[in-house]
């Protein structure tokens, strides 16, 4: 075991890896890598080839570091597993994305208790290579420094929740994904874009940090961002604390509420989360 830092770092001990742990990342890019051309947004696709991520087995951090610190100034780093928040936002504000090292057994390629290397590194990394999408992530950190000062993590939290890991995004008259929990999952790759059950609402970021969001099946909501410009913006130009402040004082929304001033691009049939609640 090695020694945990302030900073949680550790070595990804890339020599470690055994040749099953590299055939089921290969396995896993394949599957994503067939399905993800005309469903994902192109700045994913331009991050793999930027990355050379297609290369086979799990990717050595300190390579794909260099190629990333050349892209826009971020690197990859190596943690036990989740992270308290404050270090979580300190390595994000500082440009570091922390990825965990293990990946997921080869019986349980759709299965996840917690984020693998494969979700953290092909689901989050490529998208880092885009300026824009590049300087939100590092705005997200700084502002959890703030929330976690004005106690308002968990709102904050939404809004991290329903853009880089289930975010939307539109590309002309389309609808493609960006978040990683979605890229990184064939079943939802599908669903999130396709399945007449979810909500599909357009981003608003107060509304986003109302939503309450479910974290054992498929989102009963997606929030659907007009381009990555616009969502660093928005971030930007809100003054967070008074937000905070004013959503303290409203009700926290369920998964599938709508609201009369959502901007509604798909009114779901939630049959996917009925269905669920039936089998129970
Ligand atoms: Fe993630």
């Amino acid at each position: 075991m090695d020694s945990v830092t302030d900073d949680f770092i550790i070595p990804q001990d890339w020599s470690s890896y055994s040749a099953v742990d590299h055939a089921t990342w290969d396995r896993l890019f394949a599957r994503q890598q067939a399905m993800l051309p005309g469903r994902v947004v192109p700045a994913f696709l331009k991050g793999l080839d930027v990355l050379r991520l297609s290369k086979p087995g799990i990717p050595d951090f300190a390579e794909l570091s260099d190629r990333l610190m050349h892209a826009t100034g971020w690197q990859v780093v190596a943690v036990p597993g989740l992270v308290p928040d404050d270090v979580f936002y300190e390595h994000l504000a500082n440009r570091r994305f922390v990825a965990g090292r293990t990946i997921r057994r080869p019986d349980q390629l759709d299965y996840l208790e917690e984020p693998d290397v494969f979700h953290d590194v092909f689901g989050h990394v490529p998208l880092l290579t885009d300026p824009v999408f590049a300087d939100y992530m590092q705005a997200y950190g700084e502002g959890g420094r703030r929330a976690a000062s004005l106690g308002a993590i968990d709102k904050l939290a939404r809004l991290y929740w329903y853009t880089v890991e289930f975010g939307l995004i539109r590309d002309g008259d389309a609808t493609r994904i960006f978040g990683a929990g979605i890229v990184s999952s064939r079943s939802e790759s599908v669903f999130a874009l396709d399945d007449p059950s979810p909500n599909r609402i357009a981003f608003d970021l107060k509304r986003v940090m109302r939503t309450r969001y479910r974290i054992d099946d498929y989102q009963q909501t997606y929030f659907v961002i007009d381009s990555f410009d616009d969502l660093l913006r928005q971030t930007l130009d809100a003054d967070f604390g008074p937000i905070y402040a004013e959503l303290d004082a409203a009700e926290d929304l369920d998964v599938d509420r709508i609201l009369p001033g959502d901007r509604l691009l798909t009114r779901g049939t939630q049959r996917h989360a009925r269905a669920r609640t039936a089998r129970q």
